[in-house]
């Protein structure tokens, strides 16, 4: 099967070069960048010597022959391909924003007009399987959202409210430096950031209440000295009480038939360079911790990616996926 990658110079880029090595029927033909043209992925990814002869191509959208696109571009670029891929027959799977928020929600928070909505399926398959089976084109999640999400879905449906705290990694701001990610602000330091505001706020949101979930949701993130991982820390104010039991049995009975979600002690470094989140709960009565970490490039972009690609083509849902972390 053909693959193409759109935006494959980037970071979520790279990741789905490395992974996709070691899928049994996808084979890579065809990556961009537009400054990169011409020069050799490994320029970029030198991790990836040896791995992947090709060269960056300048996206040409029209003239593109391959059966599933990754569009690794940033938000507002992939609503203008992915249409055109759409109508060609060819499946797609859009890591930017730009589907996966109802339209005049993603208006808002992205202050943008869409210029080629249509509906997708939101791509976190533990919770949205069914509609992403067979599908032609998939919106994968934030990587916030994904951490957030699976930390409290078990409980959405009892909660009143949730607080979701994240620390993540630098790679989430993609690889354009700035002056956040400037390596004095971010060596030896821990900060906030957009306390109340972050964009990805409307996507948790919306999965708690296509959980049935009525309850307050809030969101703070904090960038810490780490490349990649989100650990996020979800406080979960209950309706009723439940006690430890419970709550434990509520979390592994949710997740007993998913391979990417493991209930333990959750920690970056477990899960680093894999698609696996690590899930785990702590009740106190009325206030339920959970804590949840994901590789913020895999489980969070890419990993989760190839996952729903697998959905849509009916591979193996873990095929190219079966690695572990990289503790220490
Ligand atoms: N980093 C993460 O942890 C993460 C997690 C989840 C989702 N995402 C999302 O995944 C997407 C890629 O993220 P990233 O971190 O890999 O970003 P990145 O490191 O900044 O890479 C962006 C890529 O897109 C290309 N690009 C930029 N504008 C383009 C355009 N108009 N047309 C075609 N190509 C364009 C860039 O190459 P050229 O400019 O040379 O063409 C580059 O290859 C973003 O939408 C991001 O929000 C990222």
């Amino acid at each position: 099967m053909k693959v193409a990658i759109i935006g494959a110079s980037g970071y979520a880029g790279g990741e789905l070069i490395r992974l996709l090595h070691c899928h049994s029927s996808a084979d890579i033909t065809y990556a961009t960048s537009r400054k990169l043209a011409g020069t050799p992925l490994v320029n970029v990814h030198p991790h990836l010597k040896g791995f992947t002869d090709l060269k960056f191509e300048n996206p040409n959208i029209d003239a593109i022959d391959v059966d599933v696109v990754f569009l690794a571009v940033p938000h507002t670029a992939a609503m203008t391909y992915a249409g055109k891929l759409v109508s060609r027959g060819i499946k797609v799977v859009d890591l930017s924003a730009d589907y996966r928020l109802q339209k005049n929600i993603y208006e808002k928070v992205y202050g943008v007009t869409h210029t080629d909505y249509f509906a997708a399926p939101y791509g976190i398959p533990e919770i949205h399987r069914k509609e992403i089976i067979g599908a032609k084109f998939v919106a994968n999640p934030g990587c916030f959202p994904t951490g957030a999400t699976l930390a409290a879905a078990p409980l959405a449906r009892f909660a009143r409210t949730v607080i979701f705290d994240s620390k993540t990694g630098v790679t989430g701001a993609g690889d354009n430096p700035s002056a956040t990610t400037h390596y004095p602000n971010v060596g030896d330091n821990v900060g906030p950031y957009k306390w109340t505001s972050h964009r990805h706020l409307a996507e948790m949101k919306q999965e708690l209440a296509y959980l049935g979930s009525k309850a307050k949701c809030y969101f703070t993130p904090h960038l810490v000295p780490v490349n990649r991982g989100i650990l996020t820390t979800a406080h979960i104010l209950l309706d009723e009480p439940m006690d430890q039991t419970k709550v434990e049995r509520i979390y592994q009975n949710y997740y007993k038939d998913e391979y990417f979600v493991r209930y333990q002690n959750p920690s970056l470094a477990a899960v680093r360079g894999s698609n696996f989140c690590d899930v785990m709960v702590e009740s106190e009565g009325e206030r339920v911790v959970a804590i949840s970490a994901i590789d913020n490039l895999v489980k969070g972009a890419s990993g989760q990616a190839i996952q729903n690609m697998n959905l849509m083509c009916d591979f193996n849902e873990t095929d190219g996926l079966v690695n572990a972390g990289m503790l220490p």
